[in-house]
């Protein structure tokens, strides 16, 4: 009798333990999965590229995260601003077509600490042809991350500047999207054809990706001479969706286009300028915002 009164009492412990294990899985694969970050818009030119390279390189620095970039854009800027030939990896585009790829075997360390790279070359835009005939096109880079997502703190993915099926890849890939604008009237119109784009993903039952959402809205090359024109951008955006939150803007200057000469974040390369502030502050906010 003692004896089976001590072997339900395991019985239930161990189980106990089971399900508190369960919960903890499940809360781990939230927190990574709510780590993945796109930077976007639909034009080129806005500083997609650029505010990922920086913001990503700051996290992965000075907070002491483990970061990987994944380069989805054929164009490969965000590749040779780490300092790789595109014409010499191994891209991205055959993970995004090929059956039973080890995604691992894409990643390469960069030269920054912490920071991990998935690069792309000019074979991504034929990838994107591809990708049409394929079913359950829209979630293979979803599922090619879900492989590695816990090695890392944070992912971000560089979109190509369109709304092809390697961006709808990417929006449902990340639970956090960022829409970067500048003061053009031409980003504005990319804004809202992403916005648009996102609400059907969001509102696209069979898609079933609710968990995608955009957590704010951020101006590049800013100036605070035009600030009429940067309140009446706020506006405009106002006006085509509820954006939750604006971050602290990110302002032009010729240092970044060098220090991207030089394969460098901003803030290595000019470590004292305004636009190593605004990257750490961005970078601040961000971790602040996503929890
Ligand atoms: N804040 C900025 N100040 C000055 N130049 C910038 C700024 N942001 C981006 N650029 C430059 O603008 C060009 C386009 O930026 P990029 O990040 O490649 O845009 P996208 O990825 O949206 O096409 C690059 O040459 C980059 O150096
Ligand atoms: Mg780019």
């Amino acid at each position: 009798m003692h004896t089976t009164h001590i072997l339900n009492t395991y019985t239930v412990c161990i189980d106990l333990l089971l399900t508190t294990y369960d919960i903890l899985i499940e809360l781990t694969r939230d927190r990574y999965k709510m780590n993945t970050i796109c930077i976007s818009n639909q034009k080129g030119g806005c500083g997609k590229t650029s505010l990922t390279h920086n913001v990503g390189c700051v996290i992965a620095t000075l907070h002491e995260k483990k970061v990987l970039f994944v380069d989805v854009d054929g164009q490969a800027n965000l590749t040779t601003v780490f300092g790789f030939n595109p014409d010499n990896v191994k891209s991205i585009s055959e993970l995004l077509t090929s059956k039973k790829k080890q995604t691992r075997d894409y990643i390469v360390k960069t030269s920054v600490p912490n920071v991990d790279l998935i690069p792309s070359n000019q074979h991504t835009f034929s990838a994107e042809k591809q990708l049409y005939e394929k079913t359950g096109r829209e979630f293979v880079l979803s599922d090619a991350l879900e492989q590695v997502r816990e090695a890392y703190d944070y992912i971000f993915i560089d979109t190509p500047p369109n709304l092809g099926i390697i961006t709808l890849n990417s929006l449902i890939a990340s639970n956090s999207v960022i829409l970067v604008y500048t003061a053009s009237e031409f980003s504005l119109d990319g804004l809202s054809q992403i916005l648009n784009a996102l609400d059907e993903i969001i509102k696209n039952k069979r898609l079933n990706i609710n968990q995608t959402k955009i957590l704010g809205a951020i101006q590049n090359n800013y100036k605070s001479t035009t600030r009429k024109v940067n309140a009446k951008l706020k506006d405009a955006l106002a006006g085509v969706s509820d954006i939750p939150k604006y971050f602290s803007p990110i302002s032009e200057t010729t240092e970044l286009e060098k220090s991207q000469f030089e394969h460098q974040p901003a803030y290595l390369y000019v470590p004292n300028h305004k636009i190593s502030s605004d990257f750490k502050t961005f970078a601040k906010e961000l971790i602040a915002c996503l929890g």
